[in-house]
């Protein structure tokens, strides 16, 4: 077996191989002078374990190419940040169900996928091999432990993303609560935690996906005016738009902490040890 990856994925894959023991294969990516896309992958095994994040089009295709040319292999496929699942269904008529269009590409040539918290699990279903979801709560509750915060409080910035900061917070067994909004009139809307308070404490909030930022910065504006010490932001995927790191720490998040799903400075956790432990169960 090896594990092969697109450009953007490249230092996962590299974990992912060291965790199962084995190699990852040479790829050579350029582009024709047109700008379409070529690559062309060295020597391959019987089993491939193909890596690659949707992170955007480029990489869509790089990966669409990347199956292809594993052909001769039986592979799996590793989709550590599946980039557009958010469209997950028709919220206007006329729209695409973009998630399904990208399950449907992917799975040709594919024995089994495996996602890293992708937004919705229910966006699997569209997905006809074989599919888990592997979720980086234990590891994010591990780094803010590492942290050596001071009786944090584990904030979902909504209530759809509470079980996940369940999770995180079920690591340390810290506090949790989720952030509602609540609108005062029509210009301003006041966000605060649902039960709990901010005042005095380490405040971290955690998300699936920081994307622009913005949901995270207008929330720890909120928590300092109620008090809060120290806010901190974590995601599985640092999708990091549009100047987002900086958009976070101008607006006062000490620290910000994401996964390698996609490649940061900020990747301070690896997906590679449950990757692999996935893989190794089938
Ligand atoms: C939304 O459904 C996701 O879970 C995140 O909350 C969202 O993508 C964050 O977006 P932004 O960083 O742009 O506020």
């Amino acid at each position: 077996m090896k594990v092969i990856s697109t450009e953007r994925s490249q230092i996962l894959a590299a974990r992912i191989a060291k965790a199962l023991d084995t190699t990852v294969v040479d790829v050579q990516f350029s582009r024709f002078p047109d700008g379409e896309l070529y690559l062309a992958a060295g020597e391959l095994d019987d089993e491939t374990v193909i890596v690659g994040s949707i992170t955007d089009n480029d990489a869509l295709v790089q990966l669409l190419l990347l199956i292809d040319a594993c052909d001769t292999s039986t592979n799996r496929l590793v989709i550590p940040y599946m980039g557009y699942a958010r469209q997950d269904k028709r919220f206007m008529a006329g729209e695409p169900i973009s998630a399904r269009a990208i399950a449907h590409l992917f799975q040709r040539g594919v024995a089994r996928c495996i996602t890293v918290n992708i937004h919705d699990p229910k966006v699997l279903r569209y997905f006809d091999v074989p599919t888990s979801n592997i979720s980086l709560a234990p590891e994010i509750g591990a780094c803010i432990k590492s942290m050596d915060l001071e009786n944090p409080l584990i904030l979902a910035p909504d209530d759809g993303a509470l079980a996940f900061a369940r999770d995180v917070a079920s690591a340390g067994g810290w506090d949790c609560d989720h952030l509602e909004k609540t609108r005062l009139n029509g210009r301003e809307v006041k966000m605060a935690p649902k039960k709990l308070c901010a005042a005095s404490r380490s405040v971290v909030i955690v998300d699936d996906i920081i994307s622009t930022g913005g949901t995270i910065a207008t929330a720890a504006g909120m928590l300092y005016r109620q008090g809060a010490d120290d806010v901190y932001a974590s995601c599985v995927h640092g999708v990091l738009i549009g100047g987002a790191y900086a958009h976070l720490k101008a607006n006062g998040i000490r620290d910000i902490i994401c996964s390698d799903t996609i490649e940061r400075g900020c990747s301070r956790i690896t997906a590679a040890l449950e990757v692999a432990a996935a893989l190794r169960s089938g």
